[in-house]
């Protein structure tokens, strides 16, 4: 079989997000700014960084901001021109220039699986990514990036394309709010993770390990097969995890433990700590903010 290249990406961002509301009532959670840019832009850079060059937004009710956000805005740029504000033009430009986005509706919130599945026409028949939006990793090689590799490494030496799913170790009981994999570790590479089986959010002290599954994955099409053959699970909801575990019964499922860390921004006190992390780390805000924070009375 010819190698299969991950050139689409699909982000699910048709939720509600009620985790921050009231922030989220009519502003996209997808359109959060974390430190000076929107949450969704910093996946989908992280998606062409890994060398995607589809993109995929999964929207719904209320979400038109994200497409407003990565399109043109000739008012913007005609302005900014006339003022000869060329660093600025060049910002408001390459938001517009990033990648090719296209959109598909959800029509009602029926969990994320079936967000996916509203991608299936539109992926076709050939591997893909998933990034959740308000998952950020902060990585020096970019999370997808490094799972890509993966998927050409496997792809390579197995002879056949297989599903990668991003993975962190989550200490305690805290694993419980997570998808938790039941894997061995991988003899092949040391960040891939043979996966058996999986258990969606384990009541504590059951868990088969302590790694998670975070908000990166690549699929391969017959994920969408398995999506259409499950019935909603928790919360009426189609979820992805049912779907990926019924995949295991047709192919191997690597999970991979990731360099980086990763940031809930889904959450309030996670976007917190994204926000002053990343404030920190920002090559033009840091130093003064940096400072700024020292003189702070805590
Ligand atoms: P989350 O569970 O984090 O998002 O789903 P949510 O449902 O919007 O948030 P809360 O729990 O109510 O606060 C992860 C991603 O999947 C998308 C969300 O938009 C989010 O980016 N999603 C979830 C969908 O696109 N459709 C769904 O039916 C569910």
């Amino acid at each position: 079989m010819a190698h299969m290249k991950i050139r689409k990406a699909v982000f699910p961002a048709a939720g509600m997000g009620t985790r921050f509301l009231p922030a989220t009532k009519a502003t996209p959670k997808e359109m959060l700014c974390l430190v000076d840019k929107p949450l969704i832009q910093y996946g989908v850079e992280e998606a062409v960084a890994a060398g995607c060059t589809e993109i995929i937004i999964v929207t719904g009710r209320g979400k038109t901001t994200m497409e407003d956000h990565f399109d043109k805005s000739s008012e913007l740029e005609a302005s900014l021109a006339a003022k000869n504000k060329t660093a600025l033009l060049e910002i408001a430009r390459s938001v517009s220039k990033l990648a090719k986005i296209v959109y598909v509706r959800q029509p009602e919130a029926l969990g994320l699986g079936h967000a996916v599945l509203m991608a299936k026409e539109i992926v076709g028949n050939e591997p893909f990514a998933v990034l959740l939006p308000d998952d950020i990793v902060d990585a020096s090689t970019p999370c997808m990036k490094q799972m890509v590799e993966a998927f050409n490494e496997t792809q390579a030496s197995n002879g056949e394309m297989s599903s990668i799913l991003g993975s962190e170790v989550v200490e305690g009981d805290a694993i419980s709010a997570y998808g938790c994999l039941d894997c061995t570790p991988d003899t092949s590479n040391p960040r891939l993770l043979a996966v058996k089986t999986m258990v969606e959010k384990p009541a504590p002290g059951t868990q088969p390990s302590q790694n998670a599954i975070i908000g990166r994955y690549i699929l391969t099409p017959r994920i969408f097969e398995m999506i259409e053959g499950i019935t909603p699970g928790a919360g009426g909801e189609l979820q992805l995890t049912d779907a990926i575990k019924a995949l295991l019964q047709h192919e191997k499922v690597y999970g991979y433990s990731y360099e980086g860390k990763r940031h809930d921004a889904g959450d309030k006190q996670g976007f917190l700590r994204a926000t002053v992390e990343l404030a920190l780390k920002h090559d033009k805000l840091g130093p003064d903010f940096r400072a700024w924070l020292k003189t702070f009375p805590l």
